[in-house]
């Protein structure tokens, strides 16, 4: 799908389970909303092991990886679906650097979270990553198509 002769993208985004302990849901959700993007999937979520391991397979080698795993287990998660023109990496500068730290003040990273192993949100990095993301976390009819009334320029 085109808008305007721009390819709409989808994109993967998580709150992580400290961002759910922390009562962060409706603030989070709001910034991609407010932007302009368009939810076509939510749900909370308890994540198994196998599937917190494939999400981040990449990472395998990586020595914090049994921990990031462990985090991501921890509790529910808000699985979300978004879709919009280069939703990937404006969800991405949304959200900021992977340490809070480094995070610019005004993205959620950078207002919100202070430690790398609990950086409260994910987001997909490239297209192709956001259609396997979005693959492996939603199921079949869990996703739904619409127009929003107020911006049908958004679909
Ligand atoms: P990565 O994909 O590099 O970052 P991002 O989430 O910004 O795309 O890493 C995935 C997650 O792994 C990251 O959000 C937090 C965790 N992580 C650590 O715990 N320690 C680290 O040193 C790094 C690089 C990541």
């Amino acid at each position: 799908i085109f808008i305007f002769g721009e390819q709409v993208e989808e994109t993967y985004i998580m709150v992580k389970p400290d961002g759910v302990q922390r009562g962060l849901v409706g603030e989070i959700i709001s910034r991609f909303e407010r932007k302009g993007f368009k939810l076509t999937g939510l749900k909370l979520f308890q994540c198994p092991q196998e599937l917190a391991e494939e999400h981040y397979k990449d990472l395998k080698s990586k020595p914090f990886f049994p921990k990031l795993i462990e985090y991501i287990t921890s509790g529910p998660v808000i699985c979300m679906a978004w879709e919009g023109v280069g939703v990937v990496a404006s969800a991405r500068k949304l959200i900021g650097s992977t340490n809070p730290l480094q995070a610019e003040p005004g993205t959620i990273r950078g207002d919100l979270a202070v430690q790398t192993g609990r950086n409260v949100v994910h987001g997909s990095d490239s297209p192709e990553n956001g259609k396997r993301e979005i693959a492996l976390w939603f199921k079949e009819g869990e996703l739904c198509q619409w127009i929003p009334a107020q911006a049908p320029w958004l679909t």
